[in-house]
């Protein structure tokens, strides 16, 4: 005798997604960089003093108003849980379930459908124009069908781009009836929320996460922000105390260090802005535009090829040739070593940037390594725990104690102000021997370190 699961059941693989130990992680769209020690400190602290024998308030009543405070939405509109995972799940569980349809704009989030199959909803997988931006058309087929939910994710994952306010506004009107997810997981990264639409029509739910843009993806710590008719069907179908005084702790410190999440944001961006503009400038390479912290593209040789080939040296970005064809998907910075990866002007060369500041050169076809080169502060002494990272056109990057700041125009002070934001300030000596003298120094491999 064994216990029989539920029909079909055993036929499902468990979500799963790939890991290796790589130096270079850029396949899960993770915030490469934590939030400041500060964070942390003051994480430490607020958790010293949790009551954790009793259970959490379950109205998650200070997180609730500080998060409905900082987007500006009300607050009988703002429910959080745990990752937007969790959203998504009572969402379904309140307006899907058994006899009811939701539909799905595909290629999209693999979780949407998975969601449904859990939750026993019907799934109606309906395809995106090739551009991936709904249309008309694609609102109408969506109306035909009917559905009792339908997911839009914007900016879409795997594809990056964001849906227009104005047709989503279209779909929301033309099924009043169904309840219209908006899964805003990069939002913060560009794009246009639909947000304003929440407040207008009431079958409208916005979901956000704290796992991207705020740096916070092992807090697990999502949002949803909608009318309060469906925060009180929410409500029906939580479970008791779902978010833990921990996980509250942790939302309610983060959006006190909202100011750093935003600089880490601007650091995200600009890596993928290079990596669209290098990847642009490749001949044969399909580049799909981009308002998250991820870039979709069509290599011109074999894709899976060239994801083995990264991999062996220590890259990993993911594949996502089953969803769209010969297509890879690649993180905006991640990982311990490399922050960045991108192709040079002419296409010939994969560049790769490291936490160190080196910058290392590949043949692009071959994926040989030759050559490394490492900014002018290599070698002097940069205050301890600041690193120079990158700089593009007016904008330098640089770091401290892991935590990434963003500057105009000028590294040094990139360095000072990442500094003065961990509460302390460059002494003149540093400054004087920090700032610098000369161009990049090139190094070869073998000699670098
Ligand atoms: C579009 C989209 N929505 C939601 C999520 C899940 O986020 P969370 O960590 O908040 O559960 C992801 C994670 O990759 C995502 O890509």
């Amino acid at each position: 005798m064994s216990p029989q699961p539920r029909p079909g059941l055993r036929e499902v693989d468990p979500y799963v997604s790939p890991q290796f130990d790589v130096a270079a992680r850029l396949n899960t769209n993770e915030c490469p960089h934590p939030l400041p020690q500060g964070f942390f400190d003051e994480l430490a602290e607020t958790v010293r003093q949790l009551p954790l024998h009793r259970y959490p308030d379950s109205q998650m009543t200070r997180l609730r108003e500080d998060l409905a405070a900082s987007v500006d939405h009300p607050v009988d509109g703002t429910w959080v849980a745990n990752g937007s995972n969790e959203i998504l799940t009572e969402l379904l569980l309140a307006y899907g379930g058994p006899r009811r349809r939701a539909i799905t704009f595909e290629p999209t989030y693999l979780l949407h459908s998975r969601l449904c199959w859990l939750t026993h909803t019907e799934h109606v997988a309906l395809r995106l124009p090739s551009d991936f931006v709904l249309d008309g058309r694609a609102i109408e087929t969506a109306a035909q069908t009917g559905a009792d939910v339908v997911f839009v994710c914007s900016p879409n994952n795997p594809t990056g781009n964001t849906q227009p306010l104005e047709v989503v506004r279209t779909l929301v009107e033309r099924l009043p009836d169904a309840l219209i997810v908006v899964d805003e997981a990069y939002v913060e990264f560009g794009g246009r929320s639909a947000l304003p639409l929440v407040s207008t029509h009431h079958n409208v739910a916005v979901v956000r996460t704290f796992s991207k843009a705020f740096a916070l993806a092992g807090a697990r710590l999502g949002y949803a922000l909608v009318n309060p008719d469906v925060l009180g069907d929410l409500q029906r179908v939580r479970l008791p105390y779902h978010t833990s005084s921990l996980t509250q702790a942790a939302g309610i410190v983060a959006l006190r260090h909202r100011p750093q999440a935003i600089a880490i944001l601007d650091a995200v961006r600009i890596q993928r802005d290079r990596i669209l503009a290098a990847l642009r400038d490749v001949e044969g390479m399909t580049v799909y535009p981009s308002d998250a912290n991820f870039v979709l593209f069509v290599p011109p040789g074999d894709a899976a090829a060239l994801w083995r080939g990264l991999l062996d040296r220590g890259v990993l970005v993911r594949d996502m040739t089953s969803v769209v064809p010969n297509s890879l998907r690649v993180t905006a910075g991640a990982g311990a070593a490399v922050l960045w990866l991108n192709y040079s002007d002419d296409g010939e060369l994969l560049v790769s940037g490291a936490e160190d500041g080196a910058v290392s050169l590949w043949d692009a076809g071959t994926l040989d390594l030759l050559g490394t080169v490492y900014p002018p502060t290599r070698g002097k002494p940069v205050p301890a725990g600041a690193q120079f990272i990158g700089d593009s056109h007016d904008v330098a990057i640089a770091s401290y104690d892991g935590a990434v700041y963003r500057w105009e125009t000028d590294l040094g002070q990139a360095i000072a102000f990442a500094c003065q934001m961990a509460g302390r300030d460059l002494t003149q000596q540093e400054w004087e021997e920090f700032l610098p003298a000369q161009p990049y120094q090139s190094v070869c491999p073998g000699q670098s370190e």
